[in-house]
């Protein structure tokens, strides 16, 4: 296996590198250090899930409040479970982007303050790299180039890696998001929030060939993604069922349309890497705790003889532990930000 120059100057490090990550972007106040890119050790992640689910979605300025509530006591608590203090750290990254603004900028004024405070770098992170990276954080011997599939609550994207922090956006979503969708869809339902884990749960008994939902394939060639006509297919036949007060089956729906998402991530995958030649496959974001899209995926690579890797769910969804992971090549690359840095709402990859 070849070595990539990141990973020659990690095995060459003779200082240990601590790396607190610092994650605020949406409804999930979290942080984590990470030893030499290898050993995690302290994750804490104060969820807001239930506050905002009376609400049926993610209220900014409620999320911002709890972010301001929370931060102190996640970081202190990170830090005393790994046993370490601010000035034994080598660095701090942080989220600034992309996310809910007043979200991130807890993080990243927390972060700053900090850094600055104990005299030791700040690295900003992207949110979307941060997802992919939380793969690293289970595998250490990954292959490049790496095609991953990030799929969540606000992006759906192919990205080509052809080595650590080198990649290129092959595919992006030109409407809604393959998780937006699950949220969307649930939400119609009547079913929780969020959506994906709920539609889950209640496609287990249902049949997936019950309803033949649109998968938007888009123009040949093209590995850009579209779910609203899929969304929208599914809004139209439910309403459509209760106009005419006809009964219909929720599982039934939850299944089917649950199996189209499926369809057009798997289907745009297999696109994808017949386009470039990838030694590893990764799924990535919130979705990826998705067991349907794990088995079709995992069945397709199989016979594509490609390897595929996917994080534990607690490291699918929003988590300071892949923002620490993402933070350390970061500081390898010796990429850090300036005390200027900001959260940048819109970042894309
Ligand atoms: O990555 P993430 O935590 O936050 C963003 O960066 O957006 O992703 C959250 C998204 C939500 O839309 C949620 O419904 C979806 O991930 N999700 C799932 C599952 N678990 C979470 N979607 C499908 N199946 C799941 N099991
Ligand atoms: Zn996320």
């Amino acid at each position: 296996m070849q070595r990539s120059q990141l990973e020659e100057k990690a095995l060459n490090q003779k200082n240990q590198i601590s790396i607190l990550g610092v994650e605020t972007s949406c409804d999930e106040t979290s942080a984590a250090v990470l030893i030499d890119g290898r050993e995690l050790k302290s994750h804490i992640i104060s969820s807001q899930i239930e506050i905002h689910q009376k609400y049926g979605g993610v209220v900014p300025e409620i999320a911002s409040r709890e972010h301001c509530l929370q931060i102190g006591k996640v970081i202190d608590q990170a830090l005393e479970e790994a046993g370490l203090g601010f000035k034994d750290l080598s660095a701090i990254a942080v989220t600034y982007g992309p996310g809910l603004v007043g979200s991130l900028l807890v993080g990243v004024a927390g972060a700053k303050a900090m850094a600055y405070a104990a005299g030791i770098p700040l690295i900003a992170v992207n949110h979307l790299e941060g997802h992919v990276y939380a793969n690293f954080l289970e595998h250490n011997d990954i292959e490049f180039p790496l095609l991953a599939l990030l799929a969540s609550g606000g992006h759906t994207n192919l990205i080509l890696f052809k080595n650590h922090l080198d990649y290129e956006v092959l595919g992006r979503t030109r409407d809604d998001a393959a998780g937006e969708a699950f949220d969307k869809v649930a939400r119609t339902l009547g079913l929780g929030y969020p959506g994906g884990p709920y539609i889950q749960k209640a496609a287990v008994t249902g049949n997936p060939q019950a309803y033949d939902f649109p998968r938007a394939m888009l123009e040949p060639g093209s590995l850009d993604f579209s779910f609203s006509g899929l969304k929208s297919s599914v809004l139209n036949t439910l309403n459509t069922a209760c106009m005419k007060e006809e009964k219909f089956n929720m599982n039934d729906l939850a299944a089917s349309f649950q199996m189209a998402v499926v369809d057009i991530l798997v289907r745009k995958s297999l696109k994808a890497l017949d386009q470039v030649s990838a030694k590893t496959f990764a799924l990535a974001g919130g979705v990826a705790a998705n067991s349907i899209l794990k088995e079709s995926l995992s069945l397709a690579l199989e016979e594509r003889k490609i390897r595929f890797l996917y994080p534990s769910p607690v490291f699918c969804t929003d988590n300071g532990a892949m923002v620490a992971m993402a933070g350390y090549y970061h500081f390898l690359a010796e990429n850090k930000a300036s005390w200027k840095l900001n959260a940048v709402p819109g970042l894309t990859l």
